[in-house]
């Protein structure tokens, strides 16, 4: 009998992507909590490993990939983003990466907007009035949030997720502005008026959200400076990596009223965020949850196999990074 190829999956997946995971690979899975990356390193030896499915949750810096046992062909992460994988220090010893592109767009871009209308519309505010038993009559002057249809949408990063909001956006009767590196062709860019100067766009926002990948240059681009060029009164969106943001800058912004509100689904320190940030009404906050749906979830776990296998069996990565 062939042996079978072994995995360990170092943080617990939907039952389908369990069930496959059992029928393709020996799995060695940790169903029970995200294994740290020490424990997923002493996992990969003792199974005698072939490949590492992880998340982002779990942070490969150049030690830790050093460390990566040598039977080990690759580490698919279950994750767009590949921040926390030191991917030059993967590529110098030869260990493939791979990432899970296209599959969350839509969750990501749905999550998107809860966060648009939640912060605008002080969804948060709104439930605790439910939650307290509301029995006091609101004034046609109360409990006012910002009107999102009609307003304009500023996105910075016009990647797949970006584009998918940006759609949204325009089916709210907003402008879409954007910026990126290059400029997109018309197909893409549906309309979106584009911005080769980040800087020069964000004056023109009512909404800016971040669709930029975490890590290099990135770093921080929203920050006192950056803020500073927002109109007063405008929402900060960012469902994308907290690294892009100063958060301190970012509560010093939300207490003066020159931020009306954000929507964070991500934050600088996961899971243990700024708790400054949940003192105030008007962010909106989520746990790092844009691709969490059932069947995104699923999707993901899939194309994290389906590139496992393609390494495995001595095919190229379908997603390598
Ligand atoms: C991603 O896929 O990068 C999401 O942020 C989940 O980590």
């Amino acid at each position: 009998m062939q042996t079978r190829l072994r995995i360990v999956v170092a943080a617990p997946m939907t039952t389908a992507v369990v069930e496959r995971a059992g029928r393709e690979f020996d799995a060695l899975l940790s169903q029970e909590h995200i294994l740290d990356v020490a424990d997923t390193l002493a996992a990969a030896q003792r199974h005698r490993a072939d490949a590492l499915l992880v998340s982002s949750r779990q942070k490969f810096d150049a030690r830790a990939v050093a460390a990566v046992a040598s039977h080990v062909k690759i580490i698919a992460t279950c994750s767009v983003g590949y921040d926390h994988i030191d991917t030059e220090a993967a590529r110098v010893r030869g260990l493939i990466v791979t990432n899970t592109p296209e599959v969350l767009t839509d969750a990501t871009a749905d999550l998107t907007f809860l966060l648009i209308l939640g912060a605008a519309r002080r969804a948060r505010e709104y439930v605790g009035v439910m939650e307290r038993g509301w029995r006091i009559k609101f004034g046609l002057n109360e409990m006012l949030g910002a009107q999102v249809s009609g307003k304009t949408l500023g996105i910075l990063g016009m990647g797949r997720i970006g584009r998918a909001v940006a759609r949204r956006g325009a089916g709210f009767g907003m402008t879409v502005l954007y910026s990126d590196l290059r400029r997109l062709p018309p197909e893409l860019e549906q309309g979106a008026a584009y911005f080769e100067r980040f800087r020069d766009m964000l004056p023109q926002c009512n909404f800016l959200s971040l669709h930029l990948p975490g890590g290099g240059e990135n770093n921080r681009i929203i920050n006192r400076e950056t803020l500073a060029l927002l109109p007063r009164g405008s929402i900060l969106i960012n469902a994308a990596r907290g690294s892009l943001v100063d958060e301190n800058a970012l509560l010093d912004a939300l207490r003066s009223g020159h931020l009306k509100a954000a929507g964070l689904d991500v934050f600088d320190s996961e899971p243990d965020y700024d708790l400054r940030l949940r003192e105030l009404a008007n962010v909106f906050l989520t746990p790092h949850i844009g691709s969490a749906t059932v069947e995104t979830r699923d999707a993901m776990g899939f194309r994290a196999l389906d590139n496992i296998a393609a390494v495995l069996a001595g095919r190229p990565a379908i997603d390598p990074v």
